[in-house]
């Protein structure tokens, strides 16, 4: 058994040393295997410029991987958290930025994955990831990362879950309401995985910009029961014991496996 969980918080747009303190004081009191954060938990979300991005940005690993792992390693915890990432300006190549995800551990920094499915202004502000799905062995589980919206294309997670990942760890700022929470239900029945969506709360208000998110943070089981769920709109800090072998069992039926009954060579995936 391990201890998988999620922490909900609503980031200041722009305060990244004070979003990481917020961080570093809430898991202190956390006694998990792995946490999961949300989307560009350390910026915040609407930016109203490049300018902004590149400003807010950092190299990976860089300041805020150096800063988290000192938690990591002490706490023996793998996190995984949204943040901008920067990349280039350096003669070599153009500065361009990622809204990734990024895996420290025990160990330190690990791996990150840079978000593929851009949503509404992200397009404007950041390049569609180039990292393909990867699914990472951390000795108590083996997980891969998607990034929100990331989540509407089953694809992501079927790569994901046939490579053999047991969770899918999920940072997120959603604002449809209810709809990536009943989503990724649905994406961790059809692949028997555990899934732990990481979602903030809040409105941001920039300029003429205003977006509210829907926090709802959830832990999903491989049969698609919750786990565990955040209300919509405040802070919390879940944590619960699962066996992540579990997901390595795709039966549905006495008859039915759900990989074993794929038929691939029918889906033409390829258009
Ligand atoms: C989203 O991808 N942040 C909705």
């Amino acid at each position: 058994m391990i201890k998988v969980g999620f922490y909900q918080f609503c980031p200041v747009f722009g305060e990244v040393r004070a979003n990481l303190h917020k961080i570093v004081e809430a898991l202190e009191r956390a006694n998990a295997d792995l946490l999961v954060l949300p989307e560009l938990c350390t910026t915040g979300y609407l930016f109203t410029s490049q300018d902004e991005v590149n400003e807010l940005a950092e190299p990976i690993p860089g300041p805020t991987t150096l800063f988290l792992e000192n938690l990591t390693r002490r706490k023996n915890l793998w996190l995984v958290l949204g943040m901008a990432e920067r990349v280039g300006a350096n003669g070599r190549s153009p500065l361009r930025c990622y809204n990734s995800a990024v895996l420290i551990g025990p160990d330190g920094y690990r791996a990150t994955y840079r978000k593929a499915h851009l949503f509404l202004e992200e397009k404007l502000y950041f390049v569609p990831g180039d990292t393909p799905f990867r699914v990472h062995d951390l000795g108590v589980a083996r997980m891969g990362m998607l990034v929100c919206f990331d989540h509407f294309f089953p694809e992501a997670t079927r790569a994901l879950a046939l490579q053999g990942a047991q969770i899918v760890c999920h940072p997120s700022n959603l604002v449809l309401p209810g709809k990536g929470q009943q989503i990724t239900r649905v994406r961790a029945m059809e692949n028997r995985i555990f899934w732990v969506l990481a979602n903030r709360y809040g409105t941001e208000e920039r300029g003429s910009k205003k977006l509210t998110y829907t926090g709802a943070s959830q832990i999903v089981a491989p049969n698609g029961e919750l786990l565990a769920q955040a209300p919509s709109d405040s802070e919390s800090l879940q944590i619960v014991e699962i066996s992540p072998s579990e997901a390595d069992d795709k039966r549905v039926t006495a008859m039915n496996d759900l990989f074993a009954d794929r038929r691939p060579e029918m889906y033409n995936l390829t258009r």
